[in-house]
C-alpha cells in the first residue's frame, strides 16, 4: 500500500450520495477492468463497449493505458515499479468514476496479479464494483495482429521489458469475465459484457 504522505488530511462528505447518482443515471457505477497482452484486443472491446452503452443511454467513460501514459502518468515507464504506480494511479481514477456514478472502462496490460487485486481491495472496501474482464489470446495471435509493430521491435531487442517477451504476463485466476478474442466475435464479446452487466444488476436497460 502506498504511504499517506500528507498529514491532517480528512475525507470531506457532500451531500449528494451514491444511491441518488445511481437513481438519477438509471444504473449504479461501477469498474471494469480490461486485463490482456498488449494486442490481445483490450481497447478494440472498450471502445465498442462504450459505444453500446452511450446507445443505451448509460455514462461510461474509457482509461486507455496508451492515452493515460500521454497525459497523468507520462513520468511512468514499464519496470515493475512504475507499472504498479500506473495502475494504482489508475485504480484511484477509475474509483472516483465510479463514486460520481459513471461506468470506467479501464484497458491496461496490468501484467501483476498482485496490482490488479490491489484495485479490487480498493473497491471492495468502498462497495464497490469490480468487473475483471481477462481479454485473452494466444501470444502467437497478438504477436501476428502486431497494431503498433511492437512485438516486432521487441523481437529485434529495440524494447526491453516487453510483456510476453521478456517480462511476465500473469493471467487473472478467476475473472468475472473471461474472453477470448481469437474465437469470439467482437458482437458477441460485447454481448457477453452487457449480459453481465445485467445479471449484476448494475444495469436495468
Ligand atoms: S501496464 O503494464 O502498466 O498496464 P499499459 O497498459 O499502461 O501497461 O501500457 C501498455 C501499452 O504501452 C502497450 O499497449 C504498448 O502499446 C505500450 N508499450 C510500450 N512499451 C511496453 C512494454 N515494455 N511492455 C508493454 N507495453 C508497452
Amino acid at each position: 500500500m502506498t504511504e499517506q504522505k500528507a498529514t491532517n488530511v480528512h475525507w470531506h462528505h457532500g451531500e449528494v450520495t451514491r444511491e441518488q447518482r445511481a437513481e438519477r443515471c438509471g444504473h449504479r457505477g461501477a469498474t471494469l477492468w480490461f486485463t490482456g497482452l498488449s494486442g490481445s484486443g483490450k481497447s478494440t472491446v472498450a471502445v465498442a463497449l462504450e459505444g453500446a452503452l452511450f446507445q443505451l443511454g448509460v455514462q461510461a467513460y474509457r482509461l486507455d493505458g496508451d492515452n493515460v501514459r500521454m497525459g497523468i502518468n507520462r513520468n511512468l515507464g514499464f519496470s515493475a515499479e512504475d507499472r504498479a504506480e500506473n495502475i494504482r494511479r489508475i485504480g484511484e481514477v477509475a474509483k472516483l468514476f465510479v463514486d460520481s456514478g459513471q461506468i470506467a472502462l479501464s484497458s491496461f496490460v496490468s501484467p501483476y496479479r498482485a496490482d490488479r487485486d490491489k484495485v479490487r481491495a480498493l473497491h471492495d472496501e468502498s462497495g464497490m464494483d469490480f468487473i475483471e474482464i481477462f481479454v485473452d489470446c494466444p501470444l502467437s495471435t497478438a504477436e501476428e495482429r502486431d497494431p503498433k509493430g511492437l512485438y516486432k521491435k521487441a523481437r529485434a531487442g529495440e524494447i526491453k521489458n516487453f510483456t510476453g517477451i521478456d517480462d511476465p504476463y500473469e493471467a487473472p485466476e478467476k475473472p468475472e469475465i473471461h474472453l477470448h478474442t481469437d474465437e469470439q466475435s467482437l458482437e458477441d464479446e460485447v454481448a457477453t459484457i452487457l449480459d453481465a452487466l445485467r445479471a449484476r444488476g448494475i444495469l436495468n436497460k
